[in-house]
């Protein structure tokens, strides 16, 4: 098994990025869209993360660890795409465990960088399809008829944390927990910094070559 990992603050474009790389065979792992996925089901595991989600908060390690360890297990042959994940140190440390115990290993971290005022915007005018999951953005990347998804026609929603105080307060925790994994993963020579504030199709051909 080998792995990349899309490092970034929120609303950098993480999800838009891995688009193109599920399109050249990674299997996506997104904690993010798992949890909501857990809350859609109404489990206990759901609940708990609801209420932290909605406040900006990260959910507990040991919770995305279990469910990181119940997906790669026994994938030995896969190609994963990790984004949002890891999000802390501890993380860092356990995937590095879990991958070491299938003989995987980790081959690059792709850091999307972008301003935080350029975030609030894109954050802001974010919406998804809750049946396909498909992302938009309603001045960036709208959809080809009002608020409804191309794909399937659903109706288009807005994200509970992509209030503006929600967003101030992601982007706290991301400065405090996530950015120090730059260093932890530079003392390995795998960051590979991306401009992330260029257009869409910019963002994707610049992650494409660094990744040819
Ligand atoms: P998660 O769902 O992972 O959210 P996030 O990291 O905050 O990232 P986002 O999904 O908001 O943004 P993105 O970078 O994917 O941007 P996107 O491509 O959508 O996590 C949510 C919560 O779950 C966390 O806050 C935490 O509580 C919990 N959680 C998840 N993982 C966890 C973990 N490992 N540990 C603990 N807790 C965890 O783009 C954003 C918008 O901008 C879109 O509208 C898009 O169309 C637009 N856009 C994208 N790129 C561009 C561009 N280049 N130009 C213009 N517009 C663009």
């Amino acid at each position: 098994m080998n792995a990349v990992v899309l490092l970034g603050p929120p609303g950098a474009g993480k999800g838009t990025v891995a688009e193109v790389l599920v399109a050249r065979g990674f299997r996506h792992v997104s904690t993010g869209d798992l949890l909501r996925e857990q809350i859609r089901l109404g489990t206990p595991l759901g609940v708990e993360a609801q209420a932290l989600m909605d406040q900006g908060q990260f959910v507990p390690d040991d919770t995305v660890v279990g469910m990181i360890r119940d997906l790669i297990t026994g994938e030995n042959g896969s190609r994963f795409l990790f984004d949002g994940f890891p999000r802390t140190l501890v993380q860092a440390e356990k995937l590095d465990e879990l991958i070491d115990s299938i003989q995987g290993t980790i081959d690059s971290v792709l850091l999307l960088e972008c301003p935080d005022e350029v975030i609030v915007r894109r954050l802001g005018g974010r919406r998804t399809c809750a049946k396909c999951g498909a992302v938009y953005h309603m001045a960036f990347n709208p959809p080809s008829a009002g608020e409804y998804c191309d794909v399937d026609g659903c109706g288009l929603s807005q994200r509970p944390d992509d209030k503006e105080e929600t967003i101030r307060e992601r982007l706290k925790v991301y400065k405090e927990q996530t950015a120090p994994l730059v260093e932890y993963y530079e003392a390995r020579n795998l960051v590979h910094p991306v401009d992330a504030s260029m257009r869409i199709e910019e963002v994707r051909q610049a992650v494409l070559q660094l990744m040819a």
